[in-house]
């Protein structure tokens, strides 16, 4: 299909952007403007901005934007021709009934909700035989693990016979296709005969997973004695990624501000949602990656790491903070005392004595330090060198004085030696990494400056790392944000800029981009006089680059352009040179002046 630009004002007019938007908490009109909760992450005030005027939206919370195309492309999971052919096939057969049918078969969307639909009737099904079926094993598991009637209908907790066809054959009965039971993961293909399916999880109680929005979207089943694998998971399908969701998190989302309790396994996170801890989540049968973290940092402002208290689960620990350390999420560690993982603990010493122990929670230096012991006899001479050998990097990594210091105090007290000793030793090691950091900087400096230099020079015309080139930038950047708002805002003002300001006197290679296309496209719409819509940079541009082309317009939207700032903005660009410094043959006090000084182009080092 040829996208004409007759076509494309068609589709968006047709298509209202903030149509898409009507379903969202809080959705509210201010005249042209739209308001709403965004639907793209989760939150509680409204930050997603929709302009009906301009065809886009934008949330400021989570960066997202784009036009109706984009934001079909998003949700349906397609490229921007496929979502702009289903938009366009909307405006021709408005009234065709057979239409909707035929587009959504071949959707995303219409994909993944036939695999909720599966996993649905599938929970159905486990559930219906763990009370009602013949076999009573499942419901005798859960009442040995002393799961009460409650939280198993809570859970949805169920039990998959032990039977290889039953759930297919239900599942068929309901009318989904092999094709769609293989997808969604309930069943596998027979290797030796293809044309056979057989049900995944067999005689293995059954954990429901559910996303943020309460649908179903996989499962976890336990074997009932000691074979292997004691767990298995739905692996990767339509509605399943393991890595990026969290167990019970769709309880948790709505009482985890404070805090959240972040658990090894699915029975603790019931064991302890069944005494009453309902802030409790835990990874799908993986250690915790780097989206989850964040998926976490999103619901709380303090995390609890409630790892199995044996040496795996506290070097997953370890891990756990690393990830949480790098988004500054303030973890906390809980130690379980007599017990191996926190059901345990429930079961031996009741709700009371686990709120103590949640409470007692240590923060992360000290759990480190606590690990230093590991194996060490701190009586002898040398389980003490040993031991203060690896408390050293953990407390020069300290940043706070006082908090150093008071560790460094209660270590010196704990092993009766002079904290004066193991201060200095610390304190050489601060200024030993802090010589090392900055040699490394130094040296990331050289690196980026030689890029950019040579970007520039070869006026190459790709996209390279945004965010990385406005930390770098961080003045020349602001400038081109403000000058490409002002020409899209004010077409009417932009050929007085395009005159001014050739495209390589724009820094970043990301802005240039969007600044040469708004200037072609100002330059086609000069007879018609249209407004300038980022939906005209079209299908050159990623998701990510016109969601920053939409938060370009959304952030400027206030701004008022007068000719002092337009000229301030296109001299700094002008002045520009981010050519003249040469990192590589620089003393060290030059560099060390440079820095002090806050010169441009490297505010961000300090
Ligand atoms: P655990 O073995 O600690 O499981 O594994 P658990 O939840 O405490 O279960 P119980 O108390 O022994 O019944 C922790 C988590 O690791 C994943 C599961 O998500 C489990 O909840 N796991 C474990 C697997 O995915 N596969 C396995 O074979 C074992
Ligand atoms: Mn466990």
């Amino acid at each position: 299909m040829k996208i004409t630009r007759e076509l494309l004002l068609q589709v968006l007019e047709q298509n209202p952007i903030a149509e898409c938007f009507r379903h969202c908490q809080l959705f509210q009109r201010h005249g042209r403007v739209y308001t709403c909760c965004c639907p793209f992450h989760s939150e509680k005030t409204p930050s997603c901005v929709i302009d009906s005027e301009s065809c886009f939206f934008y949330c400021h919370g989570c960066g997202v934007g784009g036009d109706v195309i984009t934001f079909t492309q998003i949700t349906e999971k397609l490229s921007y021709e496929e979502a702009f052919a289903v938009l366009a096939e909307k405006i021709k057969n408005p009234q065709n009934p057979e239409y909707s049918d035929f587009h959504s078969v071949f959707s995303q969307k219409f994909i993944r909700n036939r695999c909720y639909a599966i996993n649905r009737e599938t929970a159905n099904f486990y559930y219906w035989n763990l009370l009602h079926g013949n076999d009573r094993r499942g419901l005798n598991y859960f009442a040995q693990r002393r799961l009460s009637a409650g939280i198993v209908r809570k859970y949805g907790l169920g039990f998959a016979p032990d039977d290889w066809h039953q759930l297919r054959d239900f599942l068929r009965n309901k009318g989904f296709s092999d094709e769609e039971l293989i997808l969604s993961g309930v069943c596998r293909r027979s290797e030796k005969q293809p044309e056979n399916l057989y049900d995944n999880f067999r005689n293995r109680v059954t954990f429901p997973i559910l996303n943020t929005a309460g649908n179903i979207i996989g499962f976890g089943g336990r074997v009932l004695d000691d074979s292997k694998p004691k767990y298995l998971n739905t692996s990767e399908t339509p509605v399943f990624d393991k890595s990026s969701n969290l167990f019970s998190l769709h309880f948790a989302q709505h009482v985890s501000s404070e805090m959240l309790i972040l658990a090894e396994g699915y029975m603790d996170v019931i064991a302890m949602h069944q005494a009453g801890f309902e802030n409790v989540v835990a990874t799908l049968g993986t250690a915790i990656t780097s989206q989850q973290a964040r998926l976490i940092a999103r619901y709380t402002r303090q995390v609890i790491i409630a790892y199995d208290s044996d040496n795996a689960g506290q070097n997953a620990t370890e891990k756990a903070l690393r990830h949480f350390e790098a988004i500054g999420l303030q973890a906390r560690i809980l130690r379980i005392e007599n017990a191996k993982d926190p059901d345990e603990f429930l079961k031996k010493y009741g709700r009371e004595k686990f709120r103590e122990l949640l409470e007692r929670a240590q923060d992360t230096v000290s759990f480190r330090i606590s690990r230093c012991r590991n194996d060490l006899d701190l009586q002898t001479e040398q389980g003490k060198t040993i031991f203060l050998r690896r408390c050293v990097p953990i407390l020069s990594h300290i940043s706070n004085d006082s908090r150093r210091k008071n560790h460094i105090f209660r270590i010196a007290e704990d092993l009766e030696i002079d904290p004066g000793i193991l201060d200095k030793q610390v304190i050489r090691t601060i200024q030993k990494e802090t010589r090392i950091s900055r040699k490394t900087k130094f040296q990331e400096i050289e690196k980026n400056f030689y890029v950019q230099n040579q970007n520039y020079k070869n006026n190459i015309n790709k996209t390279g790392n945004y965010a990385e080139s406005c930390r770098q930038y961080p003045q020349e950047s602001k400038s081109e944000e403000l000058l490409l708002a002002c020409c899209m805002r004010f077409p009417e003002q932009a050929e007085m800029i395009f005159q001014a300001l050739p495209p390589e006197f724009f820094v970043t290679d990301f802005h240039r981009k969007i600044y040469q296309a708004v200037r072609q496209c100002i330059w086609e719409n000069a007879e018609s006089n249209l407004k300038f819509m980022p939906s005209f940079l079209g299908a050159d541009f990623e998701i990510q680059e016109i969601s920053a082309v939409a938060g370009i317009l959304a952030h400027c939207r206030e701004m008022i352009f007068t000719p002092e700032v337009i000229q301030d903005c296109i001299a700094n660009l002008e002045n520009a040179d981010t050519r003249s410094v040469n990192f590589l043959t620089m003393s060290d006090n030059d560099l060390q002046q440079i820095i002090m000084n806050k010169q441009k182009h490297i505010h961000w080092i300090n």
